[in-house]
């Protein structure tokens, strides 16, 4: 697996988002390393901190879309809900660097974690709406909470992208920096955090998150319903068919 790289250094597993000929765009496969990769970063007394990064270029395009054709998730144990309930559930701190588009999964992911770094290039967007389907990975509950629900209304309803400046308005960005710095600029964060008691951290973040926990998951799962039977519907048909050929979707007749 070359699409997704790990490296554990100084307490710190930093997990890469490796597809660049196809937009960093997340496959079955890459969900499945990246779960596996945060259980054992989870697992390992060694490992105290986790970081996803992209490149300086993209974060991701989201879901490959020819998986969700071809390959549409099956159930609570397929790649991506294990991933979800991954992120959903890391007990350590969990960081992310973000430069350019992160779309869809590239942007709700970031909602469970605990700290991002954003380059001025990055671009946030969830245009699930756009693709005939429905929000995921708690989004519907996460990004009303966040942004407040006209903002919210706005992100997921319409699916436009934001920008670096606006994420950090809203509070989903800890720091704006130029894209060549992000990944260092969270590195470095990390590192900060990996020479703390570790189990502070996870106390602290066990507090801050307890009671929310239980109500993430349960619209994971509402969404996960939703989000597998509208795949197969005729606006998500539509959408991808317009995606692969090029064009614009014609969504009049669904
Ligand atoms: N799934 C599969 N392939 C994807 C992809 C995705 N989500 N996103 C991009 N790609 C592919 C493109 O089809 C293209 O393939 P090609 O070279 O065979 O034509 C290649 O990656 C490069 O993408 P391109 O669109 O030319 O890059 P760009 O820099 O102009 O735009 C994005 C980048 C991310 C803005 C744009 O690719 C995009 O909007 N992608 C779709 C995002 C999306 O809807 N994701 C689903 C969210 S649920």
């Amino acid at each position: 697996m070359t699409d997704i790289l790990t490296h554990v250094e100084a307490g710190v597993m930093t997990i890469t988002l490796n597809r660049l000929d196809r937009k960093n765009s997340i496959t079955a496969a890459m969900y499945g390393a990246m779960a596996d990769a945060l259980a054992t970063a989870e697992a390992d007394a060694s490992i105290r901190v986790a970081v996803f990064q992209g490149h300086e270029t993209i974060f991701s395009a989201g879901n490959d879309i020819g998986d969700f054709l071809n390959k549409p998730p099956q159930g609570m144990e397929s790649p991506v809900f294990r991933f979800l309930r991954g992120i959903a559930t890391f007990t350590k701190p969990l960081l992310a660097a973000v430069c350019g588009p992160a779309v869809g999964v590239g942007t709700t992911m970031l909602f469970h974690c605990d700290l991002v770094y954003a380059g001025d290039n990055a671009a946030f967007s969830m245009p699930f709406v756009n693709l005939g389907l429905c929000p995921e990975a708690a989004s519907s509950l996460l990004v009303p909470q966040m942004l407040g629900y006209h903002r919210a209304a706005e992100a997921l309803l319409l699916g436009e992208p934001f920008m670096a400046e606006a994420a950090l308005e809203v509070g989903l960005v800890n720091r704006v920096v130029p894209p060549t710095e992000a990944n260092n600029v969270a590195q470095g964060i990390a590192r900060k955090l990996a020479a703390k008691p570790l189990s502070s951290l996870i106390e602290t973040k066990r507090l801050m998150k307890k009671g929310q926990t239980q109500l993430v998951m349960q619209q994971m799962a509402d969404e996960g319903q939703s989000f597998g039977r509208m795949l197969g519907e005729p606006a998500a048909k539509e959408a991808f068919g317009a995606f692969m050929e090029k064009r614009k979707p014609d969504f009049s007749k669904v």
